[in-house]
């Protein structure tokens, strides 16, 4: 047999890690750090965001940032952060997996329980119903948590925004960011196989290679994987 008629191996899946934390925890900074390393050791990589990260995602990503959608409530707006993601997952994150492209995601499910969740007392069964419907069997293979004390994420926050101003979220007062870093905590504790907590009160590049420690002990420390010899 050529080796054209030869049938190709199947593709092996990406990876999907989300990264998750509060207002200027630096999860920007870190997940194209991360990008830029992963694509250097050949391993395709995408960033994305949530809410957004597909055409229709950015739509209902302005109604919710604006804060167009708060008067509407803490249900109505998990249901619009659920019509982001479902679109999200379909139009950009399970066909990169499928074709072997790592996909880092800017926030995920953990924010909706998180912010929605413990913070705006959305029954956790709705949370949960939602993310059958939107994401199914989708789980992130590992989810990055920075942690960062709140005065030094909100001082971070207030200076990447110079006089903009606030969005719904970052406009909240210190007892919400208080309660939002608790809520990482729990998950993070909560699920350890799937979460690291990583501590981000640092520099930039030394948060980088925390991200990368703790993304070598979750993902390559077990099994020898075709990555490992790579990274
Ligand atoms: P964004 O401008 O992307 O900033 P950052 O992620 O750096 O904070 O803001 C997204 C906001 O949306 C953020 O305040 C968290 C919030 N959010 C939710 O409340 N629920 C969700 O499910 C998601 C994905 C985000």
């Amino acid at each position: 047999m050529s080796d054209a008629a030869k049938p190709k191996p199947p593709q092996p899946r990406g990876r999907f890690i989300t990264f998750e934390g509060g207002e200027g925890s630096g999860k920007s900074t870190q997940i194209q750090l991360l990008a830029d390393r992963l694509n250097a050791a050949k391993l395709r990589t995408i960033t994305t965001r949530e809410p957004g990260g597909s055409a229709g995602a950015e739509i209902v990503r302005h109604l919710l940032l604006s804060g167009m959608a708060k008067a509407f409530g803490p249900e109505t707006e998990s249901l619009l952060f659920a019509a982001a993601r479902d679109d999200h997952v379909n139009q950009v994150i399970e066909p990169a997996l499928a074709q072997g492209t790592w996909v880092l995601c800017d926030r995920f499910t953990d924010s909706t329980r998180v912010y929605q969740g413990e913070l705006g007392k959305v029954d956790p069964k709705l949370i949960r119903a939602m993310e059958r419907v939107t994401i199914g069997s989708l789980k992130p293979d590992l989810t990055i948590i920075l942690d960062v004390p709140v005065a030094v994420g909100m001082e971070r926050a207030l200076k990447r925004r110079g006089t903009a101003a606030p969005d719904r979220f970052e406009g909240e007062g210190v007892s919400f960011h208080e309660k939002l870093r608790d809520a990482y905590l729990k998950i993070a504790n909560g699920d350890p196989q799937r979460c690291a907590l990583v501590d981000a009160d640092a520099d930039p590049k030394t948060v980088a290679e925390r991200v990368w420690k703790a993304l070598r002990d979750h993902l390559f420390s077990v099994a020898t994987t075709r990555e490992t010899s790579q990274v």
